[in-house]
């Protein structure tokens, strides 16, 4: 039996576009258990691990919000939900292995939990089953899923090498999250819109509207692992540190010409830094006002993401979507 996901509340929103939230995700929560089942028990065990761990399923909730814009939610538009939540945990998967993570979702990652073949294999199979199901819904599904990939993959790989020698830090890493986060938030909302029959017009708003917010989305992740405690993230905070990435707060502070900076300048140097240095660090960037500049700078981009919206017509719909850019920029988790 699966129990359905409890949508997270949206102020304002109808008792009847709550229930239709609620039953769309249920129903897509029930498609995801049934799609990584398998017949080999470790391959059922492992495939499941993190689906069963949590989540906060918010690329499906905004696909069946898109839908909501058009017809409404049908089975078209909760499978593409699916296949983009699938797609998502799969690159969990994979980032685990790439950043050396040994907590996902308040449980041991599956590198942590299995082996790294096991995480690398265990996400190419849930790469396959999104393909599958979107290779359902029509050829322009599929072209849009092909593209989200890429984007994802070409992403992760520019994330795990620094900013190349004569570009500008800031820039790279702002085309490295739109790539790697962006696209597939993109096109959630995409999806929702095209499989529910909203205008090209409409179509192409939302997905601008998803790609800033994604951008929001892990601007916000990378504060959050810098500002966070491990029991609200779900995950260990510093894991971007520890790792050498180059997140905005961490650009903003090297790019300081405050002497009194030098000293966390040469920590941020350091190839493989010990606990204890990166506790200093962490300790470091929290009051520090690059940290405040990096959260200014988030909340712009949500605000940039809420005017895209601009031109959708005011309703229970686009006050959720709204609400749902603020709380991108403001969560905790
Ligand atoms: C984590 O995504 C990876 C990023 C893109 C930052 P989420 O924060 O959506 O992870 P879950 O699905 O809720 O665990
Ligand atoms: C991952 O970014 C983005 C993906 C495409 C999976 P992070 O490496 O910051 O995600 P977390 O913090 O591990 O969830
Ligand atoms: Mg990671
Ligand atoms: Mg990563
Ligand atoms: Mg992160």
């Amino acid at each position: 039996m699966v129990s359905p996901a409890p949508a997270p509340a949206l102020p304002g929103i109808s008792p009847g576009l709550q229930a239709r939230l609620d039953a769309g995700l249920a129903a897509v929560e029930a498609l995801l258990h049934a799609r990584v089942d398998h017949d080999d028990p470790f391959i059922a065990e492992a495939t499941a691990h993190l689906l069963a761990a949590g989540g906060k399923r918010f690329r499906p909730l905004l696909t069946l919000l898109a839908a909501e814009l058009g017809d409404g939610i049908n089975d078209d538009v909760i499978a593409a939900a699916a296949g983009v939540e699938l797609t998502h945990l799969a690159s969990l998967y994979h980032d685990d292995v790439m950043d050396d993570a040994d907590t996902r979702r308040g449980v041991p990652s599956a590198n942590a939990k299995y082996d790294n073949s096991t995480a690398i294999l265990v996400g190419d199979l849930l790469f396959g089953t999104a393909s599958d199901i979107i290779a359902d819904l029509g050829r322009e599904a599929v072209k849009i899923q092909s593209q989200t990939f890429i984007r994802l993959c070409s992403g992760q790989i520019r994330d795990d090498r620094h900013c190349p020698p004569g570009q500008d830090p800031h820039e790279y890493y702002l085309g490295v999250l739109a790539d790697k986060t962006g696209v597939l938030i993109a096109t959630a909302a995409r999806y929702g819109a095209l499989l529910s029959g909203c205008s090209r017009e409409l179509i192409a708003t939302l997905t601008e509207y998803g790609e800033r917010i994604g951008i929001a989305f892990q601007l916000a992740d990378d504060l959050i692992d810098i500002s966070s405690e491990i029991e609200v993230l779900g995950k260990a905070p510093g894991t971007d540190i520890r790792e050498g990435k180059r997140t905005l707060p961490i650009i903003n502070a090297l790019a300081s010409t405050d002497p009194a900076d030098a000293h966390l300048q040469g920590l941020l140097q350091v190839n493989g830094p010990t606990e204890e240095q990166v506790a200093e660090m962490l300790d470091l960037v929290r009051p520090h006002t690059a940290m405040r500049r990096a959260q200014e700078e988030t909340d712009a981009v949500a605000a940039g993401a809420k005017a895209v919206l601009a031109e959708v017509p005011d309703g229970e719909v686009k006050a959720a979507l709204l609400h749902l850019a603020d709380r991108v920029v403001a969560r905790m988790a």
